[in-house]
């Protein structure tokens, strides 16, 4: 590996293309845009991009643990997110205020609390599978995602009634219209009357704002508030060292950050569960005696293996504070470093076999936290990994229960680059049939309401 070497600072070499043409390779294949340079120039190169500018690409284990492991004075948050969600969100935030939120955000997160939402994803996997046609080939991303958002809804928001009625049926077109200004230079976001673009966000944004705050005083008057455990009761329930609470405008967009986040990552992960699995029938016929059988070791070693070979967040961003060595190199100050997901789920060194769909390389071991990284690393890591496991396991499982998928022999989908996530091309399209054996839930907790 070559060097280019300035004033004691030392970067990788990469490709000397143009940064727009970088910029539009990113944007229309990022995927094989990676690969491609990845090839000519190894585990670790210098690209150029728009926004971002030069940008160091690693994917080593060693660089990667060095990275995220970093004093949070060395490396921060490189995302344009916050100014989307708001400056409560926890993407907007670095340094002492981003620990401090972390520590209130992670125990509501912790895994050993998510048996209790189950019983609700798997309500809403049986209310959305209702209407699936047997025999027809049909899209799953869309349904998965109707799913993934009426389980945050419920069990983070804590809605029901009216307010979830009317925040279902408000995120689909905002969120996506949010996402696109997000990228968006910053004189894009100007509220040019209420059919610009960015006004119709804000128009949006004020009515999320209205709702929000509805369900936060809802909540507070609730007589059974302590005994809650949506994530909002938890919120409006958690105290800062100095014993303030989080603000009634921070959690408004704390919630839409985490909807934002947990959301669509969920929901495409799962369409690529559908796709990988009906090009796997020995696998398929596996699971589906295993769930028949109350077990579940194989699947999770399913959705991890889905995760490795389909990340659908490619890469997560971080940019210098201060000059850094990372390995042999030495980067400067408001340096862009992406930790490229999908390149260190594919080197050898890694994964034997990487290109190929074995989801038995993970039985009876988990993950390594600095090769298999689909949520990223450190003190930035996703906070929604325990809740978007248990969502892809009662999900999975619900439907292997419920029903035959079709297999066949079709060439797998391709990568589509939805902005944030990476979806099949073909939207993880499905043929199912409705198995005959009476279903018996597999949820291990009865159904209890996370809000009152
Ligand atoms: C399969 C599903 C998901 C994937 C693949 C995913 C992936 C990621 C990745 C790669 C990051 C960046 C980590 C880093 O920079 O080191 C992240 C951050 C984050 N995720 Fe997830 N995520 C998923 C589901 C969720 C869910 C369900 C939630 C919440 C309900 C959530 C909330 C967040 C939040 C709040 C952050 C920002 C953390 C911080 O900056 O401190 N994610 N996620």
């Amino acid at each position: 590996m070559g060097e280019a070497t300035t004033n004691s600072v030392r970067l990788p070499q990469g490709p000397r293309i143009p940064k727009a043409a970088m910029g539009i390779a990113f944007l229309t294949a990022r995927h094989r845009a990676v690969a491609t340079v990845g090839k000519r120039y190894g585990s670790t190169f210098t690209l150029k991009l728009p926004i971002f500018g030069e940008t160091v690409v690693i994917s080593d284990p060693v660089l990667i643990k060095d990275l995220f492991t970093m004093s949070s004075d060395l490396v921060g948050r490189a995302s344009n997110l916050g100014t989307v969600l708001g400056p409560g969100s926890t993407f907007s935030l670095d340094g002492a205020e981003h620990r401090a939120r972390r520590k209130l955000l992670v125990p509501p997160f912790h895994g050993k609390r998510m048996a209790g939402y189950e019983a609700i994803v798997e309500e809403e996997v049986m209310r959305e599978t209702e209407t699936w046609p047997e025999g027809r080939e049909f899209e799953t991303l869309q349904p998965m995602m109707r799913i993934t958002l009426n389980a945050i809804l419920r069990t983070v928001f804590g809605a029901q009634g009216t307010s979830f009625d009317e925040l279902r049926k408000m995120f689909p077109p905002m969120v996506p219209l949010a996402s696109r200004m997000a990228v968006m230079p910053a004189a894009v976001r100007r509220d040019l009357g209420p059919w610009s673009p960015w006004g119709r966000v804000q128009r949006y944004r004020r009515r999320y704002d209205e709702i929000i705050a509805e369900l936060i005083s809802e909540a507070r008057s609730d007589p059974a508030f302590e005994e809650r455990n949506d994530v909002l009761a938890l919120m409006l329930q958690a105290r800062y060292e100095d014993g303030s609470p989080i603000s009634d405008g921070h959690i408004a967009d704390e919630l839409l950050t985490l909807l934002a986040a947990g959301h669509e990552t969920t929901a495409t992960t799962l369409a690529w569960a559908v796709e990988r699995l009906r090009r796997h029938p020995r696998l398929l016929s596996r699971l589906t005696a295993e769930v028949d059988a109350g077990e579940s070791e194989l699947l999770q070693a399913t959705i991890w293996e889905v995760q490795r070979t389909r990340p659908v967040v490619e890469a997560t961003i971080r940019v210098t504070r201060d000059r850094i060595r990372l390995g042999e190199w030495v980067i400067p100050k408001d340096h862009a470093i992406i930790a490229s997901i999908t390149m260190a789920h594919n080197l050898e060194q890694n994964f034997a076999d990487p290109k190929a769909f074995k989801p038995d390389r993970f039985l009876g071991t988990n993950p390594d936290t600095h090769t298999w990284i689909p949520y990223g690393g450190g003190i930035r890591r996703c906070i929604g990994a325990s809740f978007a496991n248990m969502e892809m396991n009662v999900t999975l499982r619900t439907m292997l229960r419920e029903f035959e998928l079709g297999t066949t022999y079709a060439a797998g989908e391709r990568h589509h680059s939805r902005g944030v996530a990476t979806a099949p091309s073909r939207g993880g399209r499905a043929v199912v049939y409705r198995r005959k054996a009476g279903s018996k839930s597999t949820t291990r907790s009865g159904s209890e309401r996370v809000s009152a």
